[in-house]
C-alpha cells in the first residue's frame, strides 16, 4: 500500500533528519509544521523506524481536510478510512493539538475525534470497536484550520532505543545526541571523547553509529502488531541489519564523568544497547584528562548550572574546560549548553554556533574546528 509518511523531529535538527532520509532513499520530502513528508509503503516506514537516529517519530496520514466547527471535525473524521487501517479490536488511543486555529481545544478535538473513529469503525464492522487489541494512537492536529488525521506507527518515542531504563542526572535525548554527533566533524576513524559523558549517551550514540547499529533494533514498534498491513518482511529486514553489524576494531570512544554513580548508570546503559566492550566509560574529573591520540573529537553538554548559586562554579568549570580542551589543537570541540556567556568563559569565540532546543530549554550547540588540522592537511 502506498501512504502519505511523514516524520517529526526537534526543532534545529530538522535538516539532519532530512539528509537521514535522502540516505535512507525516501525520494522527493515536503517540510511543513515541523514535519517532513513524502510517500512511501510497508517498506518505508519499517525502514524509517528501525534507521532513523534523530527522528522522533513516523506517521501515516490517514486524512487532511479544513474544519472551523465541531460538526466539520466529526464529519472529516468520520469520513476517513478507518476501516481500511483500524481492526474491530483496535485499541485506540487519541493524541491531539490546536494551533491557531477556530477550534483550539485539544481534549473536544481528541474527543469529538475518538467518538468519530468508533462510529466509522462500528458502521463498518456492525460492533462497537472492542479495543481489546493492539495500541493505535491516532493524532488529530488543527493548524491553521486545517485538520490532519495521522497514525503514529512508532508508538513510544523513536528516542526509546531501549537500553536506557534507568534516568540519570540531566540525560540527553537520544535522538538530540545522534543528531549532534552528526553536526560535528567526527566519524568514527578519529577518536571521539564526552568528559561529562553523565548516562552515557553521546558515547553510546556514536558507537552505535560506528558499528552501523539501526537505532531501533532493540525496540518494537506499534505496527508491527498491526493486523491491516503487511509487515511480514519486518523479522528478516532486521535480521538482515543485524547481520550489517560492524567489529568494534579500531574504534577509541571514552566518556567520563566525575560522577561514580553516573558512570555505573553510563555502563549499564552501554551494555543494554549492545556496546559495552566497544566505549571505554569512567570516572574521572575533566580536569584531569589527558591523552596522546591525534585528531581527536571532544563532544559534551557540561552542566548548565541553573541556579544562580551555581554560578561561580559554572565559570571555573567552563574555563577549565576550555584551557584543558584547548591543549589538544589537532582536536575538535563541540559543547551543548544554556549558558549565555559560554564563549567568553570557554576562552574563544566559536567557529559556528547553532540554535538547539533541549527539551524546552533554549541551548546552543558551539562548534570549534582544529586549529592545525588545516595545516595539517597542506
Ligand atoms: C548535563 S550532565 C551530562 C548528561 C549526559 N550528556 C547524559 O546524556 O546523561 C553533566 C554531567 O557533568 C558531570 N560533571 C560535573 N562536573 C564535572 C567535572 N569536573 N568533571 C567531569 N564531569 C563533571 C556531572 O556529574 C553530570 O553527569
Amino acid at each position: 500500500m502506498l501512504f502519505d509518511i511523514s516524520v517529526s523531529s526537534a526543532s534545529g535538527i530538522e535538516a539532519v533528519t532530512k539528509r537521514e532520509l535522502y540516505k535512507l532513499g525516501v525520494g522527493e520530502v515536503a517540510c511543513e509544521n515541523g514535519r517532513i513528508s513524502f510517500r512511501g509503503d510497508e517498506k518505508t516506514v519499517a525502514t524509517c523506524n528501525l534507521y532513523l537516529r534523530t527522528a522522533n517519530r513516523v506517521f501515516i496520514t490517514v486524512a487532511s481536510f479544513r474544519a472551523e466547527s465541531f460538526d466539520d471535525l466529526y464529519e472529516g473524521v468520520f469520513a476517513a478510512e478507518w476501516q481500511d487501517y483500524l481492526p474491530q479490536d483496535a485499541k485506540i488511543i487519541v493524541t491531539g493539538k490546536c494551533v491557531s486555529s477556530k477550534l483550539m481545544s485539544v481534549s473536544s478535538c481528541q474527543s469529538i475525534t475518538k467518538k468519530a473513529i468508533c462510529d466509522k469503525l462500528y458502521s463498518k464492522y456492525g460492533n462497537a470497536p472492542s479495543e481489546t487489541g493492539a495500541r493505535y494512537k491516532a493524532e488529530v492536529s488543527v493548524c491553521k484550520n486545517k485538520v490532519t488525521l495521522s497514525l503514529d506507527t512508532s508508538g513510544e518515542g523513536l528516542h526509546r532505543r531501549g537500553y536506557r531504563g534507568l534516568v540519570g542526572e540531566a540525560p540527553l535525548k537520544e535522538t538530540l545526541a545522534a543528531a549532534l554527533l552528526m553536526l560535528s566533524d567526527w566519524n568514527p576513524s578519529r577518536p571521539l571523547v564526552d568528559t561529562f559523558c553523565g548516562s552515557g549517551t553521546f558515547p553510546i550514540e556514536a558507537a552505535l553509529i560506528a558499528r552501523n547499529v539501526p537505532a531501533g533494533l532493540n525496540r518494537r514498534f506499534d505496527f508491527d502488531f498491526w493486523k491491516n498491513f503487511d509487515f511480514s518482511f519486518f523479522k528478516e529486514m532486521k535480521e538482515n541489519a543485524a547481520a550489517e553489524i560492524k567489529s568494534d576494531e579500531g574504534l577509541y570512544i571514552c566518556g567520563y564523568d566525575i560522577d561514580g554513580e553516573q558512570v555505573k548508570l553510563a555502563q549499564t546503559h552501554a551494555r543494554l544497547a549492545g556496546v559495552g566492550e566497544t566505549v571505554h566509560l569512567q570516572t574521572r574529573d575533566m580536569r584531569e584528562f589527558s591523552t596522546k591520540k591525534r585528531n581527536g573529537v571532544f563532544i559534551s553538554n557540561p552542566p548548565y548550572g541553573e541556579r544562580l548559586s551555581d554560578r561561580n562554579t559554572i565559570k571555573s568549570l567552563y574555563s577549565d574546560f576550555g584551557r584543558i580542551s584547548s591543549a589538544h589543537g589537532d582536536w575538535s570541540r563541540f559543547v551543548l549548553t544554556s549558558v549565555p556567556d559560554f564563549e567568553r568563559l570557554f576562552g574563544k569565540k566559536a567557529d559556528k554556533k547553532r540554535k538547539i532546543y533541549n527539551g524546552k530549554l533554549e541551548c546552543f550547540f558551539y562548534s570549534y574546528f582544529p586549529e592545525i588540522y588545516e595545516k595539517d592537511k597542506k
